[in-house]
């Protein structure tokens, strides 16, 4: 029988008590909410006593769901949502506009990412099959295989945030091209949560320790902030300039990210932007059920004139949720280098949705293997004068 109370759990104990004070002074002497920091105190004083009890605790981590596995596992290296500025890994910095922040603390579930495609993954070698995933021979230049790289990606970022995630499997529609559903769906979850974002099943998050509501403070969210999409890539196709425009000459948003939050305004605009088609509103938009841009084009002819009389939709830069490194030098058609630094949205070359979501998962493991290793270097590095090899192999040598 192990003793109760062992020396190991002891100091376990005590370690985990004198951060929870730390954390506790620091919290109240910087003047922030301390109720995240208390949470993610006690998680941590949890892991400890867990991790470093004997065997009888094992039940106690068998218990804990994966989303809060997950997001303890991404502490060391989660960014603040307030942080002045954000450095990527090639050690590019971003910096928050020079005002206060909107959102100063984490928002969790009161987010809902949603993926929602009629292409449903439940294929061979598809992310809902419940057949084992053989990810190395993943074809994301197929359908089911793209968007199961690309939900990976969504699920992952929303747990590593506390964020909810749903995916809609979304039927066909009747008279109406597929991406049609996105209004319908925006429109209906929105009532359950504080802000719906949606992801397109091209676009992967390239920076998973980063949350959406740092986001939101650099691109200007606001608590009246009715729908946020990127600008579009403009491109020539044909000698036509105004591919990318609407009749008014004005560059579309792109529905590949769309983040709306559940404000009156946002459901009058939601529901009239669903509607659009039946042109009762807008006698021309009945064109763009089938014709393309579809409900992308519908937003931006109609939607945004008629649902905008405080700045309430903002307009996402171009670079930070659209396109790719590499767009303008290898598709001479496009003529803005959009570089997807945040949100990358492969509306050309489909298939590299598995490398971006690839790497943007081993680079998040390898930052926080970085971080487990250095911060207990003492636990795991020997440095080469504790072991005596050179004796053993005099010794060694001496024998032969
Ligand atoms: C596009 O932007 C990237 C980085 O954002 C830059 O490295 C590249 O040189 C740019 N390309 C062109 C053609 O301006």
């Amino acid at each position: 029988m192990p003793p109760v109370l062992s020396v190991h759990r002891i100091i376990a104990v005590g370690v985990a008590v004198f951060f929870v004070l730390l954390l506790l002074f620091s919290a109240f002497h910087q003047g922030v909410t301390p109720i995240q920091t208390l949470k993610d105190t006690a998680n941590s004083a949890a892991e400890r006593i867990c991790t470093s009890g004997s065997d009888h605790d094992a039940p106690l981590l068998g218990d804990v769901p994966f989303s809060q596995g997950i997001h303890s596992l991404y502490k060391s290296i989660r960014h603040s949502v307030t942080a002045k500025t954000y450095q990527d890994p090639t050690g590019r910095q971003f910096t928050l506009p020079d005002k206060e922040p909107a959102w100063t603390s984490p928002l969790g579930s009161k987010i809902l990412i949603v993926d929602m495609d009629t292409r449903i993954p439940t294929g061979d070698n598809e992310l809902w099959n419940p057949t084992t995933m053989d990810y190395a021979s993943l074809d994301a230049s197929k359908g089911g295989q793209m968007v199961s790289a690309a939900f990976m990606n969504h699920f992952l970022y929303s747990q590593i945030h506390g964020y909810d995630y749903k995916f809609f499997a979304a039927k066909s529609l009747k008279d109406h091209h597929d991406t049609w559903i996105k209004p319908h769906v925006l429109y209906d979850l929105l009532h359950s949560y504080q802000f719906v974002v949606f992801i397109d099943a091209d676009a992967t998050i390239q920076h998973l320790e980063l949350p959406l509501e740092w986001l939101f403070n650099k691109w200007g969210i606001g608590h009246a902030t009715t729908i946020a999409m990127p600008i579009d890539t403009e491109e020539v196709v044909n000698g036509d300039q105004h591919i990318s425009t609407d009749s008014k000459g004005k560059v579309v948003l792109n529905t590949g990210f769309i983040v709306t939050q559940a404000l009156p305004l946002a459901f009058e605009m939601l529901d009239a932007w669903r509607k659009c088609t039946t042109g009762a509103r807008w006698k021309d938009c009945k064109q763009w059920a089938t014709q393309w841009s579809h409900e992308q084009r519908a937003f931006s002819e109609y939607v945004r004139y008629d649902f905008n009389p405080h700045g309430n939709i903002v307009e996402i830069p171009c670079d930070d949720a659209m396109g790719f490194p590499g767009i303008v030098e290898n598709n001479p058609r496009v003529i803005s280098n959009c570089t997807g630094q945040f949100v990358r949205h492969q509306t050309i070359g489909k298939e590299a949705t598995k490398t971006n979501a690839g790497n943007a998962l081993m680079q998040s493991m390898a930052e926080l293997m970085q971080k487990a290793l250095i911060q207990e270097k003492a636990r795991y590095w020997i440095a080469d004068d504790k072991i005596n090899i050179g004796s053993f192999l005099k010794i060694f040598q001496k024998r032969d």
